[in-house]
């Protein structure tokens, strides 16, 4: 099978398209023919090696894993022993654990589910990393309620974008932070307000929120808790070191001496549940992903380069054209 191959860290010029042997479903594991794969943070990071702790743990001198993406919408072609919920000619979506940048690759069956009837393979492969992490920082972590006067910052990408629609269904009423050039898009998504980040720092307004979710860091912690309500719930998605950490250890311990909660999401890990909750949402209309651009499986190096200038608006998706590769 053809598939985007990486041997070295570096830009995205070290992504090359190759013949590789198509993979094996193990026990519990989906061989899926992929039709459409999408971009998220986690590829940009480990595509560039930058990070001392994600070589860690994809090789310190080269990766081990070759093969980059997580999100895929795809045909079911042949299931491994013990599968219960899949059978060959299902049309599913989900998370693979890398190697999505392919034709096929094999997905364990609870990170699944069956693509959602009125989407189209390009639409559904944008959901599942991004979608999950809005869904699971929203309710699971942060446990939303409707009134609440929610923020989230960073809405115009790939988490926000799903971020805002999820809380407008909770019924909040959210503030969307993101550059000028989005605005109108974040508005367009359902949020009541809008704020352009390049002109207004809105840890400084003095304006106070009953939950932030941050799909980036992007402000010291300390920001975060001084805009929030004094019951306030911030969840950090992301970021850099700095902002994951203080999210991950002071969060915590902030937390111990006061009302207001932070924390972070750790690694955003769905189960079928949230899956079945999130299809829910996309088939009953609340929920519609915002494509910004698709690229074929052979130009993955211009996509990953187009998302690595930070500007993506929702999410950046790969066509696999089954059978049209060169
Ligand atoms: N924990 C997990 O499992 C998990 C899963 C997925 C993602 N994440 C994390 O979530 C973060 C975002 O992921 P994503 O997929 O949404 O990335 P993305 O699609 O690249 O979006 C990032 C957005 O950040 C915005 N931005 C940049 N600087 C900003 C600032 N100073 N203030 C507010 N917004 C700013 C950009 O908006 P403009 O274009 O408007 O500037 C861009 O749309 C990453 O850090 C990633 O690691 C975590």
């Amino acid at each position: 099978m053809k598939a985007i191959i990486y041997t070295e860290y570096g830009p995205p010029e070290v992504l090359k398209l190759q013949e590789v042997d198509k993979p094996t479903p193990k026990v519990g594991e989906v061989l899926v023919k992929v039709h459409a794969a999408s971009v998220n943070y986690i590829d940009w990071q480990l595509l560039k090696g930058e990070s001392f702790f994600l070589r860690l743990l994809n090789g310190l001198t080269k990766p081990k894993q070759e093969i980059l993406g997580d999100d895929i919408a795809g045909r079911v072609e042949a299931v491994g022993e013990m599968v219960k919920h899949f059978k060959p000619g299902d049309e599913v979506f989900g998370i693979s654990d890398f190697g999505a940048f392919a034709e096929y690759v094999c997905a364990d069956e609870k990170y699944l589910a069956l693509q959602p009837a009125n989407m189209t393979w390009e639409e559904a492969a944008a959901v599942p990393v991004a979608g999950i992490t809005a869904l699971l920082g929203l309710r699971k972590l942060g446990q939303i309620q409707s009134r609440q006067k929610v923020l989230i910052n960073g809405a115009s990408g790939g988490v926000g974008t799903f971020a805002v629609q999820i809380a407008k269904y909770y019924g909040a009423e959210v503030t969307g932070v993101c550059s000028t050039s989005k605005l109108d898009m974040v508005r367009s998504l359902g949020a009541d307000n809008v704020i352009d980040y390049t002109k207004e720092d809105f840890t400084k307004s003095g304006r106070r929120y009953d939950f932030i979710l941050a799909a980036g860091g992007y402000h010291p912690i300390s920001d975060y808790q001084r805009a929030l309500s004094s019951e306030g719930v911030y969840v950090c998605c992301g970021g850099n070191f700095a902002q994951y950490f203080q999210a991950a250890f002071l969060g915590p311990l902030i937390s111990m001496t006061g009302s207001k909660k932070l924390g972070s999401i750790g690694m955003a890990k769905p189960n079928i549940k949230e899956f079945d909750f999130m299809k829910e949402l996309l088939e009953a209309g609340k929920v519609k992903p915002v494509v910004d651009r698709c690229y074929p499986l052979s130009k993955t190096a211009e996509a990953l380069r187009y998302y690595g200038e930070g500007h993506a608006q929702g999410k950046v998706v790969i066509t696999v054209e089954q059978n049209n590769l060169t």
